[in-house]
C-alpha cells in the first residue's frame, strides 16, 4: 500500500526543496514529490493518509556519531534501545562508534553489531577502530573492516597520539576511499583534566583542559591528511581556534570536514555549575566565545554536520564525584530541539539546520539516505517546529538517563519518524 504525506512543508536540502508539497511513499522508496492535494493523482487506489499539517516533512535525520554500547556495556544502552531513543527524535541512521567491549576492530565484531542491528528501529552503520583494541600499538586491519561492512574509521574517545601512525591509517583509509573520523585531543595536554581550563575550572578547583589539547591534533591531523591527500572528518569540535584550523584547511582545498554537537553548542564550562556531572563530557564544554565561534561557524558552512555523540552512562558512573566521573551525556532525543532553538534565536536558519542533520552527514560517509528524491529511501522525519515537549524522564527511551537537559522544554515535537516507508515512531 502506498502512503502519503500531506499538507505539511517539505524541506529537503539535498534538492534544495522548501514548501508545501506532498510526500508519495510506495514500498520502501519515495515515489515522487507533488504539488499540494495531488499525492494521490487521481489513482482508485487505497493508500495511508499520514496528516502532516502544520509540520515540517525532513528526510530522516542521519546521527554520524553515536555510542549504542553493544556488545559489551547493554547495561548502559543496546542497539535496540538507542534505536527506540533515535527514532522518538526523528533519526532514522545512526552510526556507532567502536569503543564496545570486545572494541569494533575486527570482522567478527562488526559482523555481530550488523546482526543485532536487523532488530533494530533504524538503520545502524558501523564504524571500525583505526587501532587494535583502541591502543594506538597497532594498526586494525581496515581493509577486512570495510569489507565486513564499516562506513568509516575512527579510535574516538581515544587520540591517535602517534603522528606516524597515524600517517599510516590516513594512507591506509585513502587505498579503501574511507574517511577517518578524530577525536582530536592530545592525550598529554588533556592528561587528568576534568573540564575546560578557565576561570570556572579554577574556581571549582578541578584540573583543567585546556582549548589547546584539541587544537594541536587538529592542526597535526590536517597536515597529515593533506600529507596522504585523504579524508580527515574531525568530532565534536569544540574550540574557537579549531574552527580556525579547519576553515584554514578548507581555504586550501585539503579534504576535511567536521561536525558539532548540541551540547557544545548549546551550553558553555560555567553550566558545569554545581559540579554536575551530566555535563561532563570529552571534550569539555568550553568557554562562551567558543560557543559563538561554534554557532558562526555552524551557519557560514565550516561546521558541516550536526552530530550528537549520544553517550550513554549508568548512574554509578556520573553520581560520583565529579573527577571520577565518566565522559558524556546522551542526545539522540533532543537534538533536534537543541537545533531549533538556535533557529528560533535567528543564529542558524532552518534550511542549514536541517543540511546539517541530513545531507552532510550523508555525503561525508556516502549512505544512501538523507533526501527525498524518488527512488530514494523512504526515511522521513515530520516534526512540528512550533510545537514543545518537555524532556524529562518519563519520555526518555534511552536506558541511561545521564542528560543535563532533563527539564527543558524543547521545540521541534516528532509526530511520525519512517524507516523504509514503515512508521516506527509515533509522538502523541
Ligand atoms: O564524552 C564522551 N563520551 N566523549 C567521547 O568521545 C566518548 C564518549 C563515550 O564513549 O562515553
Amino acid at each position: 500500500m502506498k502512503t502519503i504525506i500531506a499538507g505539511g512543508r517539505v524541506i529537503d536540502a539535498a534538492q534544495k526543496l522548501d514548501g508545501p508539497h506532498d510526500v508519495v511513499i510506495s514500498g520502501k522508496v519515495i515515489e515522487k514529490i507533488t504539488a499540494p492535494g495531488r499525492g494521490r493523482g487521481g489513482s482508485k487506489e487505497k493508500f495511508r493518509l499520514i496528516d502532516a499539517k502544520d509540520c515540517v516533512v525532513s528526510p530522516g535525520l542521519i546521527d554520524m556519531h553515536v555510542h549504542l554500547r553493544e556488545p559489551g556495556y547493554e547495561g548502559k544502552e543496546t542497539i535496540y534501545t538507542g534505536s527506540q531513543a533515535a527514532v522518538a527524535g526523528g533519526f532514522t541512521s545512526i552510526v556507532c562508534m567502536a569503543n564496545t567491549n570486545p572494541v569494533n576492530d575486527n570482522q567478527a565484531v562488526t559482523g555481530y553489531i550488523l546482526g543485532r542491528a536487523k532488530e533494530a528501529l533504524c538503520n545502524v552503520y558501523p564504524v571500525g577502530a583505526t587501532t587494535i583494541g583502541l591502543a594506538d600499538q597497532n594498526m586494525a586491519d581496515l581493509g577486512e573492516l570495510k569489507a565486513a561492512g564499516v562506513v568509516a574509521y575512527s579510535d574516538d574517545g581515544c587520540c591517535v597520539m602517534n603522528a606516524e601512525m597515524q600517517r599510516r591509517i590516513f594512507e591506509m583509509a585513502g587505498q579503501y576511499d574511507m574517511p577517518v573520523l578524530v577525536h582530536a585531543e592530545d592525550a598529554n595536554l588533556a592528561a587528568d583534566g576534568a573540564m575546560h581550563e578557565g576561570f570556572t575550572s579554577t574556581e571549582l578547583a578541578l584540573t583543567g583542559i585546556p582549548a589547546a589539547a584539541e587544537e594541536v591534533m587538529v592542526a597535526r591531523d590536517i597536515l597529515l591528511a593533506r600529507l596522504a591527500g585523504s579524508r580527515l572528518h574531525i568530532q565534536h569540535v569544540s574550540t574557537a581556534g579549531a574552527v580556525e584550523l579547519i576553515r584554514w584547511a578548507k581555504k586550501r582545498k585539503i579534504r576535511v570536514t567536521c561536525e558539532v554537537t548540541p551540547h557544545h553548542f548549546t551550553l558553555i564550562d560555567e553550566d558545569v555549575g554545581d559540579y554536575s556531572t551530566t555535563c561532563k563530557v570529552s571534550p569539555p564544554l568550553r568557554s562562551a566565545a567558543d560557543r559563538t565561534a561554534l554557532q558562526k561557524a555552524m551557519a557560514d558552512g565550516v561546521i558541516d554536520a550536526i552530530a550528537t555523540d549520544h553517550a550513554p552512562h549508568g548512574i554509578l558512573l556520573k553520581q560520583i564525584e565529579f573527577d571520577q566521573a565518566a565522559n558524556g551525556m546522551i542526545g539522540l532525543e533532543t537534538a533536534l530541539g537543541l537545533t531549533l532553538l538556535l533557529v528560533r534565536t535567528k543564529k542558524l536558519s532552518l534550511h542549514r539546520a536541517l543540511e546539517m542533520l541530513t545531507v552532510k552527514p550523508a555525503e561525508i560517509l556516502r549512505l544512501n539516505a538523507g533526501s527525498l528524491a524518488p527512488g530514494r529511501p523512504a526515511d522521513v522525519c515530520v516534526f512540528n517546529p512550533d510545537h514543545t515537549f518537555v524532556y524529562n524522564e518519563e519520555v526518555i527511551r534511552s536506558k541511561s538517563k545521564n542528560s543535563p537537559f532533563v527539564g527543558w522544554e524543547l521545540p521541534g515535537k516528532v509526530y511520525f519518524t519512517l524507516v523504509d516507508g514503515r512508521v516506527v515512531y509515533t509522538g502523541s
